[in-house]
């Protein structure tokens, strides 16, 4: 099941997709948490120290590629999670999403 949690700001999103994590972590199924915003807070909500989410590396750029179809991973999730997913409290893997520490081109 795939479950994305959109709306308009200060709604409650990320409270709500963070309770629901850990909700569905802890009855046993395997939930991978992604945060989206350019100013993610999931991890706060999962219960994941800033420090550790500073430890982690930063996604970039090369990670997607542009094809006609649209943008796609130039790498599998399994490798993505690999080197960019840390394990949160009550058995929540999180994608590790932090801000670009500096601007790009293009
Ligand atoms: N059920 C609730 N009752 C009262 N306050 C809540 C509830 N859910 C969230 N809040 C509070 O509302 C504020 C916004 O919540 P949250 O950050 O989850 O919203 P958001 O939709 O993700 O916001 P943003 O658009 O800024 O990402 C936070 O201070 C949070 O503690
Ligand atoms: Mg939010």
């Amino acid at each position: 099941m795939k479950l994305a949690v959109v709306g308009k700001g200060g709604v409650g999103k990320t409270s709500i997709s963070g309770t629901l994590a850990r909700l569905l972590a802890r009855r046993g199924h395997r939930v991978l948490a992604v945060d989206g915003d350019p100013n993610p807070t999931l991890a706060l909500s999962l219960g994941v120290s800033p420090a550790r989410m500073e430890s982690m590396p930063a996604l970039s750029s090369e990670l997607v590629e542009r094809t006609d179809e649209g943008y796609r991973l130039t790498r599998t999730l399994e490798e993505l999670c690999a080197s960019h997913s840390l394990q949160a409290p009550d058995g929540v893997t999180l994608l590790a999403m932090r801000p670009a520490q500096q601007a790009g081109t293009g």
